[in-house]
């Protein structure tokens, strides 16, 4: 599969520590700046389909708010419990100050 990338915003628009809400097709997905570098994962938690974007970041891990499972920011990766299963990630990349967004086609 081809990764087609698709333009989100200019990257003064998600300033470092912030979060951006955006729909990818019928996915709700969630765009970070952590200390300058972009990560985006979806906004749907695999434990029981909670939001995840507003969760706790340590680190580069978000912790779901609901029932607290963790997931690495990174790579979507699943870290605890109650989620057994990793999310979607997204490839970020910069050009001439836009932020675009990975998605496989
Ligand atoms: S919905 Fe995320 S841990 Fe339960």
């Amino acid at each position: 599969m081809a990764i087609k990338f698709y333009p989100v915003c200019e990257v003064d628009e998600l300033p470092q520590g912030e979060r951006l809400f955006i729909e990818v097709g019928d996915m709700p997905v969630a765009l970070f700046n952590i200390d300058g570098e972009f990560f985006a994962i979806a906004d749907v938690c695999t434990h029981d389909d909670g939001p995840l974007g507003d969760g706790e970041i340590e680190n580069h891990q978000i912790i779901c708010p609901r029932h607290g499972a963790r997931f690495d920011i990174r790579t979507g990766e699943v870290l605890t419990l109650p989620a057994v299963k990793g999310v979607s990630s997204y490839p970020i990349k910069v050009e001439e100050n836009m932020l675009y967004i990975g998605v496989e086609e």
